[in-house]
């Protein structure tokens, strides 16, 4: 693709494309655009399938099912996503549930750092962001503060 890029001189589209492959993002960032759109293909390969395709989540996900763990919960407003630090819920998609959750809890969470990069993982994360109310961004970012 590069090839063609210079081939074809530097067009508008091609241009974005560079800049898409060649982003690395490092943190949860709604306002990033580039991470935005290259984390939602990635949020409905990865996540959608237990987070539902509109952040929705599981029925009664509050209710621990017959094995022991518990349904996903939404990634929306309605959820606990935004109650977190971004470099929780970086950890806790990169390792899984079972990594970061308190002993004796049996999480359903599967660790991702197999099959996605850091930076795909801050690009999903960033996608889930940008699908939070202002109002929620904004307290998530007062908590992202504290450490
Ligand atoms: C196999 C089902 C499944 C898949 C796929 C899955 N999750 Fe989860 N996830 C869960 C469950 C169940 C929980 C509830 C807590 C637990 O069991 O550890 C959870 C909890 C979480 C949490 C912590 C709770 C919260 O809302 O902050 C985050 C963050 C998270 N998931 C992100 C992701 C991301 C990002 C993806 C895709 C890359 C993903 N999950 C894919 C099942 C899944």
């Amino acid at each position: 693709m590069r090839k063609n890029v210079h081939k074809s001189g530097l067009s508008g589209l091609a241009l974005f494309a560079l800049a898409a492959c060649s982003d690395n993002f490092n943190t949860a960032d709604a306002s990033n655009n580039a991470a935005v759109v290259a984390g939602e293909p990635l949020y409905q390969k990865y996540c959608a399938s237990c987070h539902g395709k509109n952040l929705e989540g599981q029925a009664n996900w509050k209710t621990t099912k017959m094995d022991g763990t518990l349904p996903a919960p939404p990634h929306d407003d309605s959820g606990h996503t935004w109650h977190h630090p971004d470099k929780l819920n970086f950890n806790y998609t990169k390792n899984g549930g079972a990594a970061n959750a308190p002993k004796g809890f049996k999480s359903g969470m599967p660790p991702f750092k197999e099959s996605m990069t850091d930076s795909e993982i801050w690009a999903t994360l960033s996608f889930i962001k940008s699908r939070w109310s202002l109002k929620a961004q904004a307290r998530q970012a007062r908590m992202n503060k504290t450490p």
